[in-house]
């Protein structure tokens, strides 16, 4: 790394979004930037349209969205383009994230009612479907796959299932898990999926990738004013990218080329060998952190992500101090604690490029020297 640079004393990050890019990914994100109408560049853009429905398990390109902006924009676009003022919508909570939709519901005037579930736990099931009953007159469920804070994995599928036979519209961050962990936008009865490029997709932060099923398109038309000439609008996109291939405004052109190249990369891979990879790494990684005499936050290894790593800073030590030992002892970094939980854990990704086995090995012999 250049003397100065951001990254300077740090080889590898095994951190937990963004995450460690591979050289394929930035050599991509390095050719040089073209104009937005170019033949070249749309072709390009429709071209990982595809290769992005494939990995969301979409029905087609034509469900998948784009946006200019990192995870937020869509996870507040979803929500903003959908809900009505005074609509009742469901917040499955057990982490910061889950809570967060709560206020976008606020913002378009909803009325949020939130099951707030342990952080160090998956979202119980029957709990949740008790809840569901229990608000039919719901329009809609939000909820998170992996809470990258708590390093908890919920059985959003599921929920879902559930969530459509009562008709509700069902929201789901897949920021932390796209890629990494099996989902499926088309079977699970997913009508939004918002995720992000700099994680397990391994790219660096730039776009929002979403999926969107028919229900979900319905409600944008139900809103009685809908969202337009705003960047949270999916109307705008609908109406320019999937209806006739311009774009509301000008694409991160540079982010797509490294967009594009990490879906080749899972999709060269096999989507299912590279969530087999994850499933590995994850494994590998909580294995060899309770072996270091560590506490996992999640309390049952089968609520545990394969992303991340997530355990608490033992007693006497501080998270800082930690982070700092293992940049000495292996230049490599992890990441603090989040929200709530900043201060104490640490955290371990172990997500797209980074989710292998001699990266997770070496990051345990540096969490170990730094331990000593
Ligand atoms: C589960 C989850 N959702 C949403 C976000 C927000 O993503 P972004 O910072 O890209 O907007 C994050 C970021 O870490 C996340 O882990």
């Amino acid at each position: 790394m250049v003397s100065g640079s951001p990254r300077e004393g740090i080889d590898l990050l095994m951190t937990s979004g963004p995450v460690e890019v591979s050289p394929r990914v930035l050599k991509a994100l390095s050719q040089p930037t073209t104009y937005h109408y170019s033949h070249g560049f749309v072709e390009l853009f429709d071209e990982t349209t595809a290769k992005l429905a494939q990995v969301s398990r979409a029905r087609s390109k034509r469900d998948v969205l784009i946006l200019q902006g990192e995870a937020v924009l869509g996870l507040e676009a979803s929500v903003a383009c959908t809900v009505n003022p005074g609509d009742k919508v469901l917040v499955l909570e057990n982490g910061p994230f889950g809570g967060g939709f709560g206020e976008y519901v606020k913002n378009a005037g909803g009325v949020p009612v939130y099951l707030r579930g342990r952080t160090d736990r998956a979202l119980d099931v029957d709990e949740v479907r008790a809840f569901l009953e229990l608000n039919r007159d719901a329009v809609a469920v939000t909820m998170v796959h992996c809470e990258t804070p708590t390093g908890v994995l919920n059985p959003v599928e599921t929920i879902c299932r559930r969530a459509k036979e009562l008709g509700m519209l069902t929201v789901v961050d897949v920021v932390a898990s796209l890629g990494g962990v099996e989902f499926s936008a088309s079977e699970w009865g997913v009508d939004i999926s918002i995720s992000a490029t700099q994680k397990c997709v391994g790219a660096p932060p730039a776009l929002a990738l979403m999926t969107m099923s028919d229900f979900a398109w319905e409600r944008v038309a139900a809103k009685t004013k809908p969202v337009r000439n705003s960047y949270l609008s999916l109307l705008d996109w609908r109406d320019t990218w999937l209806s006739s291939h311009r774009f509301p405004f000008t694409p991160f052109t540079n982010d797509v080329y490294a967009l594009n190249e990490a879906l080749s990369e899972i999709l060269e891979e096999g989507l299912d060998a590279c969530i087999r990879r994850h499933r590995e790494a994850g494994r590998q990684c909580r294995e060899g952190v309770r072996g270091l005499g560590l506490e996992l936050w999640p309390l049952d290894e089968k609520d545990c992500s394969p992303t991340v790593t997530v355990f608490r800073v033992p007693t006497g030590r501080t998270d800082a101090e930690i982070i700092e030992a293992i940049v000495k002892a292996g230049r490599i970094l992890i990441s603090g604690g989040f929200g709530p939980l900043k201060g104490k854990v640490l955290r371990v990704g172990t997500m797209g490029y980074e989710a292998r086995p001699e990266f997770v090995a070496r990051t345990l012999g540096a969490l170990s020297k730094a331990l000593s």
